[in-house]
């Protein structure tokens, strides 16, 4: 089958095999131009490691640190006439990738908050790996099934006690409008922590820890994202950032579980935002994401996923290195966009954006370059007319 992009509104429906291989291609290229990350992770476990910052971390610990991956994640097979998730391809491009180099890597598709997923996973580091050094917990998820009550959760990206009125960005159409989101209830808070908070990161690390499957020293990351004021309403203090809250409150308790296994850690490392399939679904960021990559790239500081855990593992968490933690205890990969210079700009080009003038006063076209390239589109060397097939086996 031909397959071509088919956004509908902030999704790319379709998505391209050979395209989302070269993109791994481009991270893993990347890795290794960095040089290897020693001492660095050998036996790592990613829950959320199909897409963005999970992937990212799987390749760095693969490609920087020779590690031994066991990834999770939830992805659709393809079906009649209709190609996979991209996450689906892009794993199954890694895995080639790491076996090719004689690198351990397994895959577990399902739901990562269910009961079941987590025993699959227990038993097959338990069968195949001993031990684990590193989890890294990735999860992007719009709903949660609680594994004790069987109740559903769903999270919702809304404002808290407020309406909140912003400009945001149709990225597809390039229009420019002004959007007012009313605030969440209590229930969709309390949802919204329960999908995204720190509950499930804390039930898969007591877990592991009861069926003694970390190392000694092992370490524990999960991500967050703080951002400038221009999009507090909807993020920091928004359903979102109060689930944020809950998984730094889980990071504590799982870092002193790990204090206690031979000295180990866990932390949450703030990373900057970028374009990914959880944050193009966030209103308002997408237009904050623009013009940050137009002036971070003016700068020479622009990062992508894999640029940013690169650095994360290299600078903070191995390489012999440790973490430099702000006054709450978090790493700081968002640092380069927070710097004062970014951010006064920000602040300065983002009253003044409209439709008419957002391709000048943004780097629209790199936003939506860099979302195709989520779905596997706009690669070089790919051939994007010829047939390909979508049907291809998890390995
Ligand atoms: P993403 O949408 O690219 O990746 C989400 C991952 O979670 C995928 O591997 C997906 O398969 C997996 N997943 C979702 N539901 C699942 C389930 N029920 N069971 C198993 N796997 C499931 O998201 P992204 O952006 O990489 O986000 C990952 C983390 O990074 C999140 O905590 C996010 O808040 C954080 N972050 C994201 C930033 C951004 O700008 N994109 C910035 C800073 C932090």
């Amino acid at each position: 089958m031909i397959i071509r992009p088919k956004v509908r509104g902030f999704v790319c429906v379709t998505a391209h095999p050979e395209g989302c291989a070269a993109h791994i291609q481009e991270w893993i290229d990347h890795v290794k131009a960095k040089g290897p990350i020693h001492p660095g992770p050998k036996r790592v476990l990613v829950i959320g490691a199909s897409t963005g910052y999970g992937l990212a971390s799987r390749i760095a610990a693969t490609f920087g640190s020779d590690a031994a991956t066991l990834g999770v994640f939830f992805e659709r097979p393809s079906e009649e006439g209709r190609p996979a998730t991209p996450g689906w391809y892009n794993t199954i491009a890694v895995t080639r990738a790491a076996r090719a180099a004689g690198r351990y890597a397994k895959n577990i598709n399902g739901d990562a908050f269910s009961d079941d997923i987590k025993r699959q996973a227990l038993e097959l580091i338990r069968a195949d790996l001993g031990q684990i050094d590193l989890v890294v917990y990735s999860l992007a998820s719009p709903r949660r099934t609680h594994p004790r009550t069987g109740a559903v959760h769903r999270s919702v990206l809304k404002p808290v006690n407020q309406p909140y009125t912003n400009k945001t960005v149709d990225t597809d159409k390039g229009i420019v409008s002004t959007v007012t989101i009313e605030p969440a209830t209590d229930l969709e808070v309390a949802d919204t922590r329960a999908v995204m908070g720190g509950e499930d990161w804390e039930l898969w690390m007591n877990a592991l820890a009861d069926a003694k499957l970390l190392a000694p020293g092992a370490q524990a990351v999960a991500y967050s994202y703080i951002g400038p004021d221009v999009t507090w309403a909807i993020y920091k203090n928004g359903t979102i950032g109060l689930a944020k809250n809950d998984l730094e409150r889980a990071a504590r308790n799982i870092d002193s579980l790990l204090k206690l296994n031979g000295g180990g850690r866990a932390f949450i490392s703030v990373n900057k935002a970028l374009v990914t399939q959880a944050s193009s679904a966030i209103p308002v960021v997408p237009l904050y994401i623009s013009i940050l990559y137009k002036l971070m790239k003016a700068a020479g500081t622009h990062e992508g996923c894999i640029e940013q855990v690169q650095r994360l593992f290299a600078t903070q968490m191995y390489n012999g290195c440790t973490p430099k933690f702000d006054e709450l205890g978090r790493v700081r990969v968002d640092d380069w966009e927070m710097r004062e210079g970014i951010q006064a700009a920000v602040r300065e080009i983002w009253p003044r954006v409209t439709t008419e003038n957002l391709a000048d006063e943004t780097d629209i076209a790199g936003y939506r370059t860099e979302f195709l390239k989520l779905f596997g589109f706009g690669l070089k060397g790919v051939d994007y007319a010829a047939e390909t097939e979508p049907h291809i086996p998890m390995l």
